[in-house]
C-alpha cells in the first residue's frame, strides 16, 4: 500500500472510532434529547383551586441533584435547593406548603411570574395610539403586578421539557383582550430551564392580536441562608443610577445617580449597611423597593446583580437581557406568613431581585418602551445562577 493511502486508511478506520465514540458519549451525556444521567423531572399533586380543578407541582433535579420546585398555579417556584460551602443543601426560596396555602391569605408573590406588567402604573392609567386605558386599582390608587388576578393567580397549562439534556418545564397562558383591563389578547410562554451549572434560567415570549404593554418578571423571594432575614447578605447590583419615587412609589420620572447615597450597591455592600439610613427614598420604601437602571448595551444579556451570604458561603448572580432591576428587600413581610418548614417570614427575610423595563413605563415616553403591538415577539431572558464561594 502506498503511503499516501495508508494514511488515508489510518484516517477513515478513525473516523469511525470518533464518530462511535461521539454517538456513546451524547447518548450517555443526554443529547440525543433525553435528559442527563441523574437529572429528572416528575410532577406530582399539589392541591386544588378553590373550583375543585387539579394543580400539579414539577420537581427538575440537574445532574448535580439540585432541584427546582414550580407549580403551575402561577409559574410559582416553590423551593429551590443549592449546595453551601459544605455542599449541604438548603432551600434559598421562600414559599409554601400548597397551592391551597398560596391562595389562603395572599401570599404577596412569592416565586411567581408577574405580567402583565410587572410593578407599579400610577393611577392604574395609561395611554396608547390615543386610547386611555384603565386597570385595575390594586394597590390604593395605583396598578400592582398586573392587577387583581395578575398571572400569579392563574392556572398555566405546563409541558416538561429537556434542553441540552437539562430539565425544563414550559408554562403557557392565554390572557384575554380586556384581562385587568389591557387591549389585546395575549398569549404568553414562560420556560424555565434548570442548568447542570445551577442555574435557572427563565425564557419570556408574548405574542399580541392588538397594541398593548408588556413587561414580565418572576418575584423570588431569596435568602441564601434559608432562615432569619438578609439584613447581613452582601449585595452587588450593576447600575449608576436608579428612579426616585413619590410615597406611593410611582417613579418621579427623574433618573438619579446612586453615587453618595444609601442606594450604591456598585460594589458588594451588606444590604443592612444603609437600609435605614435617613433617606427620603429609604422612607417611602420603607427600606428598598426601588428600581435600578442597569449599565448596559440596551438588549444585551449581562451581569445585573450578585448576593453573597458570608454565613453559607452561597452566591447568586442574576444575568438578564431586561434593561432595569427592582431591589425590594421584603420590606411588608410581616410575621402573618408562615411558610415552608413552618418557618414565619418577618420583615426583611428575603430580598427580590426582579429583572424589568422601569416601573410606570406607559406613562413615560422619555423611557424605553414596554409596547408591544402584533407581529411583534415580545422575549428577555433571566438567570439566576448559584454557587458558593
Ligand atoms: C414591589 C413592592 C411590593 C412587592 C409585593 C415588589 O415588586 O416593588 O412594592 O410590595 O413586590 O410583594
Amino acid at each position: 500500500m502506498k503511503r499516501a493511502e495508508k494514511v488515508t486508511k489510518l484516517f477513515k478506520s478513525n473516523l469511525a472510532l470518533v464518530l462511535v465514540a461521539a454517538i456513546c458519549l451524547g447518548t450517555l451525556m443526554g443529547c440525543a434529547g433525553g435528559l442527563q444521567k441523574g437529572a429528572s423531572i416528575t410532577k406530582d399533586s399539589f392541591g386544588q383551586m378553590p373550583d375543585g380543578t387539579d394543580v400539579d407541582i414539577y420537581t427538575l433535579v440537574n445532574k448535580n441533584g439540585n432541584e427546582v420546585r414550580i407549580t403551575n398555579y402561577g409559574g410559582i417556584i416553590v423551593s429551590l435547593k443549592v449546595p453551601d460551602k459544605d455542599g449541604n443543601l438548603g432551600d434559598v426560596m421562600l414559599g409554601r406548603d400548597s397551592v391551597e396555602d398560596y391562595i389562603e391569605n395572599n401570599s404577596p408573590y412569592f416565586g411567581a411570574l408577574i405580567g402583565r406588567y410587572g410593578n407599579r402604573i400610577g393611577k392604574g392609567t395609561f395611554e396608547l395610539d390615543g386610547k386611555t386605558y384603565t386597570l385595575a386599582k390594586n394597590n390604593g390608587e395605583n396598578h400592582l403586578h398586573g392587577g387583581n388576578v395578575g398571572f400569579d393567580k392563574v392556572l398555566w397549562d405546563a409541558k416538561k421539557i429537556v434542553v441540552k439534556g437539562c430539565p425544563g418545564l414550559e408554562l403557557t397562558y392565554f390572557s384575554k383582550d380586556g384581562e385587568e383591563g389591557y387591549p389585546g389578547n395575549l398569549t404568553v410562554t414562560v420556560k424555565y430551564i434548570w442548568t447542570n451549572k445551577n442555574e435557572l434560567k427563565i425564557e419570556y415570549t408574548a405574542n399580541t392580536d392588538k397594541p398593548t404593554v408588556v413587561n414580565l418578571t418572576s418575584h423570588g423571594y431569596f435568602n441564601l441562608s434559608g432562615k432569619g432575614d438578609i439584613l447581613g447578605h452582601e449585595l452587588m447590583i450593576n447600575a449608576e443610577k436608579m428612579t426616585p419615587v413619590d410615597s406611593g412609589l410611582i417613579p418621579t420620572g427623574e433618573v438619579k445617580e446612586v453615587a453618595g447615597t444609601p442606594f450604591d450597591f456598585r460594589a458588594l455592600k451588606t444590604i443592612g449597611k444603609d437600609i435605614a439610613a435617613d433617606d427620603q427614598q429609604i422612607e417611602y420604601g420603607p427600606g428598598y423597593d426601588h428600581n435600578f437602571v442597569l449599565d448596559k448595551a440596551f438588549g444585551e444579556m449581562s451581569l445585573a446583580a450578585e448576593v453573597y451570604d458570608p454565613s453559607t458561603g452561597r452566591d447568586m448572580e442574576v444575568w438578564t437581557t431586561e434593561p432595569s432591576l427592582q431591589f425590594y428587600s421584603g420590606n411588608f413581610l410581616d410575621g402573618t406568613i408562615t411558610g415552608k418548614y413552618g418557618q414565619v417570614y418577618n420583615k426583611h427575610a428575603a430580598l427580590c431581585l426582579e429583572s424589568q423595563h422601569n416601573p410606570d413605563s406607559p406613562n413615560q415616553p422619555g423611557w424605553p418602551t414596554t409596547t408591544l403591538r402584533p407581529k411583534q415577539t415580545y422575549r428577555t431572558t433571566t438567570i439566576y445562577k448559584f454557587s458558593t464561594k
